[in-house]
Formats: C-alpha cells, sequence, structure tokens
C-alpha cells in the first residue's frame, strides 16, 4: 500500500440522463436526497436513525443510535430488538400473504411459485426442524445448497431462530467446506443431494461427506433436501432428509426476538491471504441497507418482478436474494442453473417468460452473453424490463453500451452498484430517476455513505482523476461488524491508516471533474510500470473493447528495468489464435492498448486460452495468474476453476 499517486488514464465522455418518465414514478426524487443529504451533514446519527424507525418494525425500539465506545467494532441501534425474518415476511402477511414472493425456475424447466403467506409457513417449518435438530440461537448452521428457494427457507430460518448462517458457495471445494464450517465451529449443515448446473448434477453431498471424512469435529448433523434424486449416501443417525426432518412440524414457530447487534450471519471471502475471513454481519443495520437500497437503487415497486443472478453463496445473494427484496414485499425471481443451458438464450428466456422488470447481474456475465451476439436477445421479449444493475467489478464501456442498447432497448438506466461483501449493501451506485449516468462509472455515494478518494495519509485528493484509495469516512450501520474469531486482523485490515478514523476499503478510484467515482481496482493489484501506476482493470477495460478480445486479465511480473512488467491473459471472440495470427494478434492489441491509454500500458506479453482461470463464482483468480505470469510452479489449489485444462493453454503448454 505504497501508493498515493495511481495515475488514471481512462477517459469516458458519454452522459446519460435519466429520462422524464422515469423520474415521474421513481421511488426516490432529488429533492428527497437534497433533504436527505442536508440531514446526514447536520445530524449523521439522526439521518440512519429516522431511516432505521420507518423501514424497520422493531419489537423493543432503539434509544441509542450509535455507540462508538468500543470502535472499530462500532454499534448500531444496539438496546433496539428485532427479528429479521419477522421483517422479511410476517409483516406483508395482512395486506400482501397471497402475492407471489419467490417464482423459482430450476434449470431442468421446472417451475414453482411460492406466495407470502407460503413461504412463511415453509421458514416456520424449517425453523422448527432446525430445533428439533438441536439448533438454537447463536449456533452456526453452514448452509450449502444449489441456488434453489430452499436456500432462501434455510436462511430466513435460521435468522427466525437466531441462529447464524454461513453460506457455503455450492462451487467450492469439499476442502473449502471443510476449512469454513471448522472456523464457524457449525453445529449443522443443510446440503442437497445434488444441485443441477450446465446439464448435470453438481455433487453437493458427496463433498459434505468428505469434508465431513476429513475432519469437522463441531458438525453434529446434515440435513440433505432431495433435489436431483440421483442416489448419495446418507449415514444413520447423522444425516437427515429435508423432508423427513419437517415432517410433523408445525407451520408456525415465533420468532426470536434478538438485539440489533445479534449477528444475521457470517460469509467467508478472500483477503490478500490465504486464509478466507469470516466477515461478520449484524441483523439490524444490515436489514436497513438491503431495504433501502432495494428501494432507491432498484427503484423495486409492487408491481415488479426482480431477478438478481446471483448465488446465495455471495453477498449479492444475500442483500439482493435472501433479504433485500423480501424486507420490501417484491416479487423475484430465482434460477438455478448456468446461462447457457440449453442454450445462450437462457436468461433472455427467462425475463420474457416471467416478465422481469428489473434484472440485476455482473459483468463477466454481460460479456459472457454478449459473444453470442445481438440476435439471441433480440429474439425475446425484454419489453417489460425497465431497469438494470451491475456489480462486482468495473464494467467496460462496451459491455455498458450493449447492455443499454440490446438488454435495455435504450430505456432501462444501469445502476453500476460499487460495494462489497464488508459493507454488507450498495455504497456508491446511481439512483435512477436522479443520477445522469457514465458507462463504467459508479457515479456517487448514497446519501449518508461519506466516500472518498484519499492519499496514503488520509487527505482528500483535490485533483479530478488522480487516483488514491477508496475509503469511507464514517462508520455507516450495514459495516462488517468484525471477522469472526479474528478481532485484530478486523482492525489491521479494514482500519489501518489514517489513525483507524475510516474504512479503508481495499480498492483504488479516482474521483473526475463532475464529482463521479470510477473503481481502478484492488490496490493488491495495482501495477506500477516505470514509475507509473496503473489499475490492472484499466488496461482490461482498454482490451475487452477491442473487438476480437471477449475477456482480459492483466497481473504484473517483475521486470528488471521498468519495476514491473504487464501480462495480459486474453479470450478471444472465435478460436484461439495460435501460431502466426496469435502472433499477429498481440502485435495488433499492443497498438491497440497504446491508442487506448498510452505506449506505457502496452502489454509485454499476452497469452491466449479458451477461458480465464476463474472460480465458479466468476472472479478470476489473480493470484494463479501472477503465478503463471512468472512461470512459478502452480501450487495452489485449481480444484474450484470452471476449466482447468486453460491454465496449460496460459503457460504455452498447450
Ligand atoms: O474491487 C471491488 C469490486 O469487488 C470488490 C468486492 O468484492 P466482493 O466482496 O466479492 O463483493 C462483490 C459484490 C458486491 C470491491 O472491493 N467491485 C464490486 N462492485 C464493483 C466493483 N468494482 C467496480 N465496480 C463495481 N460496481
Amino acid at each position: 500500500m505504497s501508493n498515493n499517486n495511481i495515475q488514471s488514464i481512462l477517459q469516458e465522455t458519454r452522459i446519460f440522463e435519466p429520462s422524464d418518465e422515469f423520474i415521474a414514478q421513481a421511488n426516490i426524487k432529488a429533492t428527497d436526497v437534497a433533504l436527505m443529504k442536508q440531514k446526514a451533514e447536520e445530524d449523521y446519527t439522526g439521518f440512519w436513525g429516522d431511516l432505521a424507525k420507518e423501514h424497520i418494525d422493531w419489537q423493543t425500539p432503539f434509544t441509542t443510535i450509535l455507540d462508538d465506545s468500543k470502535a472499530p467494532h462500532y454499534q448500531w441501534f444496539s438496546d433496539g430488538r428485532l427479528n429479521v425474518s419477522y421483517n422479511c415476511l410476517d409483516r406483508h402477511i395482512a395486506d400482501k400473504g397471497d402475492k407471489t414472493a419467490i417464482i423459482f425456475e430450476g434449470e431442468p424447466g421446472d417451475i414453482r411459485k411460492i406466495s407470502y403467506k407460503e413461504l412463511l409457513a415453509d421458514v416456520s417449518q424449517f425453523a422448527n426442524a432446525l430445533k428439533a435438530q438441536g439448533v438454537g440461537k447463536g449456533d452456526r448452521v453452514i448452509i450449502y445448497l444449489p441456488m434453489v428457494a430452499e436456500g432462501v427457507v434455510a436462511m430466513q430460518a435460521c435468522a427466525r431462530i437466531g441462529a447464524i448462517h454461513s453460506v457455503v458457495f455450492g462451487g467450492f471445494s469439499a476442502e473449502a467446506l471443510k476449512d469454513r464450517a471448522n472456523d464457524a465451529e457449525a453445529k449443522i449443515i443443510i446440503t442437497a443431494d445434488g444441485g443441477n448446473r450446465g446439464g448435470k448434477p453438481v455433487e453437493l453431498k458427496k463433498a459434505v461427506d468428505a469434508a465431513l471424512d476429513a475432519g469437522c469435529p463441531s458438525v453434529e448433523k446434515v440435513i440433505v433436501l432431495q433435489r436431483t434424486n440421483h442416489g448419495v449416501d446418507m449415514q444413520e443417525g447423522r444425516d437427515i432428509w429435508w423432508h423427513d426432518a419437517i415432517n410433523g412440524q408445525s407451520t408456525e414457530c415465533e420468532p426470536e426476538w434478538v438485539d440489533a447487534e445479534h449477528p444475521l450471519f457470517l460469509l467467508y471471502t478472500s483477503g490478500s491471504t490465504g486464509k478466507p475471513k469470516g466477515i461478520q454481519h449484524s441483523s439490524a443495520g444490515y436489514l436497513l441497507q438491503a431495504i433501502i437500497t432495494n428501494k432507491w437503487v432498484f427503484d423495486q415497486k409492487a408491481s415488479d418482478t426482480f431477478w438478481c443472478t446471483a448465488d446465495i453463496g455471495w453477498i449479492t445473494g444475500h442483500t439482493y436474494v435472501a433479504y433485500g427484496p423480501l424486507a420490501l414485499g417484491t416479487t423475484q425471481l430465482i434460477y438455478e442453473g448456468a446461462p447457457t443451458v440449453p442454450d445462450s438464450g437462457r436468461f433472455w428466456k427467462i425475463c420474457q417468460d416471467h416478465q422481469v422488470s428489473i434484472f440485476y447481474t455482473a459483468p463477466t456475465a454481460i460479456r459472457a452473453l454478449m459473444r453470442f451476439g445481438d440476435d439471441v436477445p433480440n429474439s425475446y421479449d425484454l419489453s417489460k424490463l425497465r431497469l438494470l444493475g451491475t456489480v462486482g467489478e468495473p464494467i467496460n464501456p462496451e459491455a455498458w453500451m450493449w447492455y443499454h442498447n440490446v438488454i435495455g432497448q435504450e430505456k432501462c438506466p444501469i445502476m453500476d452498484t460499487w460495494w462489497q461483501t464488508e459493507t454488507g449493501g450498495h455504497m456508491i451506485a446511481p439512483l435512477p430517476g436522479i443520477t445522469a449516468l457514465k458507462p463504467g462509472s459508479c457515479t456517487h455515494a448514497l446519501p449518508g455513505i461519506i466516500a472518498d478518494v484519499v492519499d496514503k495519509e488520509g487527505n482528500s485528493i483535490e485533483n479530478a482523476n488522480e487516483g488514491g484509495f477508496l475509503v469511507i469516512k464514517k462508520p455507516f450501520p450495514s459495516m462488517l461488524r468484525t471477522i469472526w474469531n479474528d478481532d485484530s486482523r478486523y482492525a489491521e485490515t479494514y482500519w489501518p491508516m489514517f489513525d483507524g478514523k475510516y474504512y479503508l476499503a481495499g480498492d483504488s478510484a479516482y474521483i473526475d471533474e463532475d464529482g463521479y467515482f470510477w473503481i481502478m481496482g484492488r490496490i493488491d493489484d495495482v501495477l506500477n510500470v516505470s514509475g507509473h501506476r496503473l489499475g490492472t482493470m484499466e488496461v482490461e477495460s482498454a482490451l475487452v473493447a477491442h473487438p476480437s478480445v471477449t475477456e482480459a486479465a492483466v497481473v504484473g511480473k517483475p521486470h528488471e528495468v521498468k519495476g514491473e512488467a504487464i501480462v495480459a491473459f486474453i479470450t478471444c471472440k472465435g478460436d484461439r489464435p495460435t501460431g502466426d495470427k496469435a502472433d499477429k494478434m498481440i502485435e495488433e492489441l499492443r497498438a491497440w492498448v497504446a491508442k487506448e491509454i498510452g505506449p506505457i500500458a502496452k502489454p509485454d506479453d499476452i497469452r491466449f486460452a479458451d477461458g480465464l482461470p476463474k472460480t465458479r463464482s466468476g472472479k478470476i483468480m489473480r493470484r494463479l495468474l501472477r503465478a503463471i505470469a512468472k512461470g512459478e510452479e502452480i501450487t495452489q489449489d485449481t480444484s474450484t476453476l470452471e476449466n482447468e485444462a486453460v491454465v496449460e493453454q496460459l503457460q504455452g503448454k498447450a
């Protein structure tokens, strides 16, 4: 973290104003925002207190808004009591009991609609089943399920009884599952025989068996949902089928009222070291950001059908699937499978068939689907779409324009939402009826979020377009409370600078002359080439703007003269270039980057593969790429890769 002078070179000048039609119906108006920002400035804690009173149903109202006596473990609304599941379900029953809460579509095409009343009954019954298996308030529960409605049921059931869930993404290996279960000292694992993904079953139960064989001493029971029916081993006394566990249990379950600060969940995420961190979230503060961002940023209304494509194994699947939309009483869609089964039109067919009006996905998915051409989405009726969102990485302007023109048919505002597992909900994002959009920028911080870009002394960077550290200068309700079992890592990772005053996001960013935020990349992914600091994502964005390039990942490798040299790993549209074709393409791309950014950003080394090494969540494995770039032996676990063969291609062995 030595850089305080990260250069930023990518420029985007197009601006998209909200339409009059959108402005007229938006949940949040410019006048509201002006008032809110003024309130946040004059009375910061009062601002949050008002929102928490307005949006959350409390069993015991809070009298303290912010308690900073244990900083950086800030506490919000701490003498209030609530139940998150009550706020997501019970409070809607009187007027929305028969409204559809979840439309589930399985990869094989099975469809199930669940009303709010039915969901409350399912959650309550499963909550009673958990209690019968000995799970109580504060116990940790691992959820390792496919993307099915029961995943939400399991999460909500934990919340209902005050158990702390830790969802592990179904694409993680047995080894990763074991590490997480042990770190959390989980009492129980909820899984399925399998899930349907890419036309075949994902072997979830087998992975649980392997994790438990390898040693998870705290785990007493395994509840197994029957989903694929492909035949799995059940261990007598330890494993119980979901349908047997709920059999005979009441469909009513009084919610466990918990303190506002009671941990709602842990979610493990990667840090700069190899050991994943158990990010711990609170109940009330987290819920509040989930509610206000679904309302403000996604503009959810009674008439909408919302679809967030994220798996519940990620924070996006928590805030924008399992909790936020339900807390607002929205109808949402959940899809189990891959976007290309049976063909690359699946997402667009789902949008058409279920009349999806708000669609939220990741730039990597947009780029992958863009590859199949405009005819695919154009053959579906996407006219119900009225708002689009992206998350997880900066969206390159080319993908943004395609999303805007082809999917949004030029009428849908695109919400580029910047946030993190640690922040629980959107932090920097447009407001759809207010913010003029610039492709590639997440625009402005939301009301109450005091974001800035600072140098390493913590001083605001005054010059427009000059990069620095992205920080949040005041504690906010939805921030992580700690790293499970590791308070010191929490303090060191997030509060190392500025006398522990600011939350350090771990990203580099800059603010342009109009006050727009542009995320440049992780601070650990910043390159120093001949004394010039470059965000790897900027180089990638330039590369993917080339008409032949689908995806690019850029890492640094040590270079005698320049300090660091740029290595680019690339997938192309059509066949992977080899031989002379590859040489020609390399020259073309170097010239292209020189043109897009400048000669200093020209990659020294360019390698092609059929795909980039990614985790099943779609995150590019940069540490692996850095090892390949340096020609090191690969020692890290590649078992979670979608396509292990690409590693050899990138090493030049295949
Ligand atoms: O680097 C930022 C990037 O993703 C990181 C957070 O990753 P994770 O905790 O896995 O959460 C992803 C879903 C919220 C950030 O530090 N990131 C996230 N959203 C954006 C982004 N980078 C640029 N633009 C975004 N909209």
